[in-house]
This record gives C-alpha cells, sequence and structure tokens, in this order.
C-alpha cells in the first residue's frame, strides 16, 4: 500500500506470522529530505532502507510492489532484487518487461497482478516466448479493492467483473500452462477480503491465496498516522467512493473535503519537479496525487485523501497484526468446520 501505508513495520509484522509482508514502493522516496531535487536516488535509498529496516525484524518472507507505470519502475526492480527481496508483485499496466530487468536472479520470485483471465494468459505467453519465465504466481485483483483499479468506470459495478467471477475463470486460464510446464502457478485472490469466510470462498474456489490490504490499515504494526487508521474507523459505507486518478484509472478512496473541492473544479497548485507515474497528465491534474497521498499519510488529510477498499467502513477498531491474523484463522477454521489454524492461510 503507497505512498507510505506499507513500509517496513507492516511488512515485518505479516512476515512474522507467516505472511508475505509488502513494502509499496510508489512514492516511497517522498519522505526523504531530497525527494524533490533528487527524485529517482531518494527513491532507491528509501527502498533499500525500507527493505533492511524490514530484514532486521523477520527472518519471514518479504516481497514489494511495483507499479509497472511508475516512471521509475527500472531503478526499483533492480534495487529491489540487489536487496534480495523474495518476490516482486507488479501491476496498474501489465509488467511485460519484468523478467528482462530480473534477468534471473534466481533468489526473487515475481508475481505479476491482473484484474482479468485476458490480462493472465497475455502475460505468462508473451513472459514463456520472450524471456523463458513462468509467473512464479498470479495475484487477481477484483474491483472492491482499494486504490487505482484496473477497470473502466462502469464495470466496477457490473457483477461480470465480480472477484467471485474472475478467480474461476484465471485459475482455468492458467491450468494449460501449469499441465504443459508440470507446474504450479498459484493464483491470488485480492480486492474485498475482509473476514477468514471470504479467505475459505475464495481457496475454495481454486486459488490458493489471499492478498488483503484495507483490514491490515487498521493495525497498531501500519506504518500510517494514527490519523490515516482513523479515517479508516470512522468511514461510513457512504464514504468511499470512485474517484477519477489523475493517472488515468479509476480509484477507490474515503470521500473527504479535500475530493470534495476537486470534484467542485478547485485547483490544488503543485510543482512536479518529476514526473513520477508515466500516465499522469500533470499539467490538466487539478492537483499532485503524490503529494496528496503523502499528506494523507502523515496524518494531513486536509491536504490528500486515503486510498481504501470497497470495505473500509467495516473497520471499526485498530488491532495488531498477530491478533488479526489469529482472528481470520479462526474464522477460516470456522468457515471451512475444522479446528481453528487447521491450515495455513
Ligand atoms: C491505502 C491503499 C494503498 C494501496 N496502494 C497500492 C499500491 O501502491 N500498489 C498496488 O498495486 N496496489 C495498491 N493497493 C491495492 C492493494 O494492494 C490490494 O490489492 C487491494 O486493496 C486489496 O483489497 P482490500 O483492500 O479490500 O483488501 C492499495 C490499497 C490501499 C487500501
Amino acid at each position: 500500500m503507497g505512498v507510505g501505508i506499507s513500509m517496513a513495520g507492516l511488512a515485518s509484522a505479516v512476515a512474522n506470522e507467516g505472511g508475505i509482508g509488502v513494502i509499496a514502493t510508489a512514492g516511497i522516496g517522498m519522505l526523504e529530505r531530497d525527494a524533490y531535487s533528487n527524485f529517482l536516488e531518494a527513491n532507491i535509498r528509501a527502498l533499500r532502507k525500507e527493505i533492511r529496516a524490514a530484514r532486521e525484524r523477520t527472518k519471514g518472507i518479504l516481497g514489494v510492489n511495483i507499479m509497472v507505470a511508475l516512471s521509475n519502475y527500472a531503478d526499483m526492480v533492480r534495487t529491489a532484487v540487489e536487496e534480495k527481496i523474495d518476490v516482486i508483485f507488479s501491476g496498474a499496466g501489465l509488467p511485460l518487461g519484468l523478467p528482462e530487468l530480473v534477468r534471473k536472479s534466481g533468489a526473487t520470485k515475481l508475481v505479476p497482478i491482473v484484474s482479468s483471465a485476458r490480462a493472465a494468459g497475455l502475460i505468462i505467453r508473451k513472459w514463456l516466448a520472450k524471456h523463458d519465465y513462468c509467473p512464479d504466481g498470479i495475484v487477481v485483483e477484483g474491483p472492491l479493492a482499494g486504490g487505482h483499479l484496473g477497470f473502466k468506470p462502469e464495470q466496477i459495478g457490473d457483477p461480470a467483473f465480480r472477484l467471485e467471477r474472475l478467480i474461476p475463470e484465471v485459475v482455468a486460464e492458467v491450468l494449460p500452462f501449469e499441465q504443459e510446464l508440470g507446474r504450479a502457478i498459484p493464483v491470488v485472490a485480492a480486492g474485498g477480503i475482509y473476514t477468514g469466510a471470504d479467505v475459505h470462498k475464495f481457496l475454495e474456489m481454486g486459488a490458493s491465496g489471499v492478498q488483503m490490504a484495507t483490514r491490515f490499515v487498521a493495525t497498531e504494526e501500519c506504518d500510517a498516522s494514527p490519523e490515516f487508521k482513523e479515517a479508516f474507523v470512522n468511514a461510513g459505507r457512504d464514504d468511499l467512493t470512485i474517484i477519477a486518478s489523475p493517472v488515468g484509472m479509476p480509484g477507490r478512496a474515503i470521500r473527504n473535503r479535500f475530493l470534495d473541492d476537486v470534484g467542485a473544479g478547485k485547483k490544488k497548485p503543485f510543482r512536479c519537479p518529476f514526473h513520477c507515474i508515466i500516465t499522469c497528465k500533470q499539467k490538466a491534474s487539478p492537483y499532485c496525487i503524490a503529494l496528496a497521498l503523502t499528506s494523507a499519510l502523515k496524518g494531513k488529510l486536509k491536504n490528500g485523501f486515503a486510498f481504501a477498499g470497497a470495505n473500509a467502513w467495516r473497520v471499526d477498531k485498530i488491532t495488531s497484526v498477530k491478533a488479526l491474523i489469529a482472528e481470520l484463522l479462526r474464522e477460516y477454521g470456522e468457515a471451512a468446520g475444522a479446528p481453528a489454524g487447521g491450515r495455513a492461510l
């Protein structure tokens, strides 16, 4: 979760509980002193620092999330690989060139994030043909996710695009490749997964795991400010809204004064020293999304807004990662009709 929401604190806590803790690279350098004067270096330095800080706190599995749309994509990939990150998750565009940048390091697993079976098939075919590399897993992100969404606005509420439809489609899409290659390509479900029963439902549909974001914002270990976490606790159902992000994709966020102002045509002047997202139309945009998300991270929600998943309104307390994962395991066990913790997530 960018900008700065899932960093060493949250990622290491999740990894310590047996999950894959993920550090977001989007805007990771925004908190460095030279973010504006030396953007590229600031981001590389910040990523190195976060991976090392997380490693000091866990012996578990750590990943990074690198959006294809980042203009420093190659820098982020190379830095993560140099730091021997265990997994790279990459979406917000098709990560067709990812294996080339990693050059078969062997130590780092590569997991594209997609929103359709078509994209999954396309990536697998292209990676095999061009790079002789098969994705180590595929995350399928449905329309209930938080942040930028890989759907057209009219698809977001359309039942044909529900995660419950997408997962079996992607599982069917990867099956012939699994059979041909004689290896598994785990499918990971994401977007709106809230309880252990949800996890059970998607595993029953053929997913091998889940990716969760929203619930982990409301944890003590999450790297966001208390104000950011409180915005989740206080959000009602009607506060969740879809915005037209300056980067040209729809995004799900918690409605606030800042977004209302933007909706009413107000401009939030900014300087753009570095075009951080390739698809951002910064000249036409009323605000800088990197700056708005960094302000929100720091708790200055007057100057920004919080991305959040469709289920953020259900968050009613801040808990620990340990307690949250124990709750998910208990609910999973109940849904499976098995003793709690009987099967790892
Ligand atoms: C605050 C926030 C920030 C996010 N930032 C990113 C990001 O930087 N890159 C990305 O690929 N997905 C991002 N996402 C999407 C999540 O990684 C995840 O797939 C999705 O939100 C899962 O749905 P859930 O929030 O209902 O669990 C973000 C989500 C949230 C809530």
